[in-house]
């Protein structure tokens, strides 16, 4: 991109940022339907596969099309950002198959038997689950605690000297809890741990951890990236550019878990009206949100836009806007539940968050699924909760469409 000022607008940066000028002058980076890349000569090649000339090799490592999409997001993750010398942030994204494939490969990266992963409790299931049941299997281990009691968390990092990394998840899935970035990423460093956080519930336009010192970044881009439900894909964004461009790439390229053209093709175009999403998603969400509060039916509303969310002080310091997912629980629990979502009419009963139109889920029986049911209730995690991702629908009918449901 071209800028005409130091910094563009964050609306001109999804659009444009990340953006070279395709050779045959398409206007979209098309789709690179390649497997592998011809060399001009083996000595080329060379060049090539040693790093000393720039140029792709073979599918699995990258392709223009996937390169657009890690550079946009980089660029996004570092917005208005500066580095410790008071220059412009420079991030390193890798796209992945999946969320998880982005995590797996930063697990990996930084973690050897014997290692600890320190987290909390509510996170999406599938990274409990990997947590739980892939890596003790490789002696790495986790501690589960609620990071909102600092103190807590100093005790056990001064106590524990095998915790190498932080990990957190804020918003969380599917709770809406938050952990505060700056004041425990700052403890982190101070005993040397990595920390990486899931930032796929707000997005880089609402919430930029690596303001907060971070090391990693990483997205389920399934979810608001790419916004319309289209591709599953995830990434994982660095700050130490070096490390990121030799041993995570290597750990991504050995593991295998890389994008392909047609996601990232659609990841682009998704992103490009990413903050307009983002602003009708808030305030759809913080409409519905308050709506839901005050009906009856509803016992419990988590959204950390209301005032009575336990976060909703740190949210509102560390977020731009409070995001678009919602969990609910009903007065009359699991069965209510039930019925409630199957006579929803507008929004649809799905998994997955962070599409063009509502979805509402029953994370008991489907996210979080594999997660045991005493870990689950421990995470706020109950039997009847509803979790819900506001979509970009005209508010009322959305409105109208809980009220229906609500009804006995
Ligand atoms: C917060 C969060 N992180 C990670 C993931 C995993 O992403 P994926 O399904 O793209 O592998 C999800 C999926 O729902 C999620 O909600």
């Amino acid at each position: 991109m071209s800028a005409l000022h130091d910094l563009p607008g964050i609306e001109t940066l999804c659009i444009h940022g990340g953006h070279t000028p395709d050779p045959n002058k398409a206007h979209l980076t098309p789709l690179y339907a390649s497997s592998t890349y011809t060399f001009d000569s083996t000595e080329q090649g060379i060049d090539v596969f040693t790093g000393k000339e720039p140029g792709y090799i073979y599918g699995r490592f990258g392709n223009p099309t996937i390169e657009e999409a890690e550079r946009k997001i980089a660029l996004m993750e570092a917005y208005g950002l500066k580095d410790e010398n008071g220059e412009a942030l420079q991030l390193y994204a890798i796209l992945h198959a999946s969320g998880m494939a982005a995590l797996t490969t930063m697990l990996l990266s930084n973690l050897k038997a014997g290692d600890k992963v320190i987290t909390h409790p509510s996170l999406y299931g599938g990274t409990q689950e990997m947590l739980e049941k892939i890596f003790p299997g490789l002696g790495i281990q986790h501690l589960i605690l609620d990071m909102r009691d600092e103190a807590a968390v100093s005790h056990v990092l001064e106590t524990d000297k095998s915790i190498r990394m932080m990990y957190l998840e804020t918003p969380a899935n599917p709770t809406l809890q938050c952990v505060n970035l700056k004041s425990l990423s700052a403890l982190a460093k101070k005993h040397g741990l990595v920390v990486c956080a899931d930032n796929t519930f707000s997005t880089p336009l609402l919430q930029q951890p690596f303001a907060y010192d971070v090391d990693f970044v990483m997205h389920s881009t399934t979810k608001f990236l790419n916004g319309h439900g289209t591709a599953v894909g995830g990434v994982l964004v660095g700050r130490d550019a070096k490390r990121m461009d030799t041993d995570v790439k290597k750990m991504h390229r050995l593991l295998g878990g890389n994008s392909n053209s047609f996601e990232a093709f659609l990841l682009n175009n998704g992103m490009k009206t990413l903050p307009l999403r983002m602003e009708r998603h808030c305030s759809n969400a913080m409409q519905v949100a308050t709506f839901l509060e005050q009906h009856q039916a509803v016992s419990r509303v988590n959204y950390p836009g209301l005032p009575s969310h336990p976060d909703h002080a740190l949210a509102a310091a560390q977020m731009k806007a409070f995001g678009s997912v919602i969990s609910i629980e009903l007065a009359g629990g699991f069965d209510a539940a039930v019925a409630f979502m199957n006579k929803l009419k507008v929004c649809t009963n799905a998994v997955s968050l962070g599409t063009c139109d509502t979805l509402v889920s029953h994370p008991a029986s489907t996210t979080h699924y594999g997660v045991s049911r005493e870990q689950r209730i421990a995470a706020g995690i109950s039997d009847g909760l509803i979790r819900i991702s506001i979509g970009l629908e005209t508010v009322a009918d959305l409105i109208a469409d809980f009220e229906q449901a609500l009804k006995n």
